[in-house]
């Protein structure tokens, strides 16, 4: 079968298109699914720039891709899924630690020993290739209706499971959200926006990228407010906090997707009173920066600020995700296709380009139009859905 394989991992990493055998099943708890598209995010880009992916042990290759939609195609006998259902997968594998309560108790996305793995980034292979066996705990189930756009299920997972954490922290006090302001408008902060829309809140979206990009117009298409940060022709850089001061609400929720390590602690800054800063994005610098620490640690303190940090997310968050995504493709049609501006073959992933991606790139494995004939016969019959 067809999959991509990240070579060279001392060298300079590189993806190739390889021939490998078909996976079987190895316990009556597996599946084996057919591989419909992979989305590809900052962290398959990472992968090959920086060095992030890692291989299994003792291997010298890594499958890439972990954001996946698949059609089971053969399930074992105490598999609680069966053949033509709609699946994805969840991307974190539990670390060995016997300590390690988390892993211990389902939830490898808060593993603590930092040994857990991650088909497709880390010490486990990925989904981009024609088939992958799984376990069904690690499956979910997709709704059909869902077809279109359920590979965004694992990205949406990620803002689930931000949202979740904020629940629960702001038991802490009466809160009525207002205003939310995501930083960075590429596929993760678009989520956020329409998460928070869906959510009745007020969205600003702050982001490099003229007010005529792709992003810009998706976030006024969803009644959100979008503002460049990049700097007009020969004036200064805008500067976030002058942006979010001149607001009429500073922001009861802040989501900062750009993963530029200054902007999180300017925002710690302009966070609202009681509000919560989800700090989601990474990236592999080395970046120092000065910071007013007395001015922060003091507005932290007395205006009851939360930061919190999100990575991964649950088999829950990946249900949540997609209930939202339908609550959004209901609320907004046609919206989510938007965000996958770039369909490519398995054949073209070498020839990728990351800095040219419009919005999000996905890999169709099995070409579109023959996606719905690989479903339960029924799932035609009893939906009548476009892919
Ligand atoms: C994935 C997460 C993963 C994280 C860190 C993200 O791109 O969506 O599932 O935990 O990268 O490797
Ligand atoms: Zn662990």
């Amino acid at each position: 079968m067809k999959a991509i394989r990240l070579k060279q991992m001392n060298s300079e990493p590189q993806i190739a298109l390889a021939d490998l055998p078909e996976p079987r099943l190895r316990s009556p708890q597996e599946a084996v699914v057919r591989v419909l598209c992979i989305g590809l995010d900052g962290t398959d880009r990472e992968i090959l720039t920086e060095h992030y992916g890692q291989p299994p042990e003792g291997e010298n290759e890594l499958t890439n891709g972990h954001e996946s939609l698949g059609v089971v195609v053969e399930a074992g006998p105490q598999s609680a899924v069966s053949a033509g259902d709609l699946v994805t997968a969840l991307v974190r594998r539990p670390c060995l630690e016997p300590g390690c309560v988390n892993c211990r108790n389902g939830r490898a996305d808060y593993c603590e020993s930092g040994k857990y793995t991650e088909r497709g980034i880390k010490g486990e292979h990925g989904y981009l290739a024609e088939y992958y066996v799984e376990e069904d705990r690690y499956l979910v189930k997709v709704p059909v209706e869902s077809l279109s756009y359920g590979v965004l299920a694992e990205p949406q997972s990620i803002v689930e499971k931000v949202w979740e954490q904020v629940q629960h922290v702001q038991q802490r006090l009466i809160w009525e959200p207002k205003t939310a302001v995501i930083l960075g408008a590429g596929p993760l902060g678009l989520l956020a926006a329409a998460t928070c829309r869906c959510l009745g809140l007020e969205v600003h979206v702050w982001s490099k990228g003229g007010s005529d990009s792709l992003p810009a117009e998706r976030i006024r298409e969803i009644g959100g407010v979008y503002r460049s940060a990049d700097a007009p022709p020969g004036e200064a850089e805008p500067r976030l906090t002058d942006y979010v001061r001149s607001l009429r609400r500073p922001p009861d929720l802040l989501f900062e997707c750009t993963g530029f390590s200054p902007l999180a602690f300017e925002a710690m800054d302009v966070l609202g009173p009681n509000g919560v800063l989800a700090l989601l994005g990474v990236t592999p610098g080395k970046r120092t920066a000065e910071i007013p620490s007395d001015a922060l640690n003091r507005q932290i303190v007395m205006q009851n600020k939360c930061v919190l940090g999100s990575v991964n997310a649950s088999r829950k968050n990946f249900e949540t995700g997609l209930y939202r995504l339908r609550q959004m493709e209901e609320k907004f049609p046609g919206w989510l296709g938007k965000l996958m501006t770039d369909r490519i073959r398995i054949e073209q992933v070498p020839q990728l380009d990351f800095s040219q991606i419009g919005i999000k790139a996905v890999v169709d494995v099995v070409p579109r139009d023959q996606w719905k004939a690989l479903l339960h016969p029924a799932a035609e019959a009893e939906y009548s859905f476009s892919v």
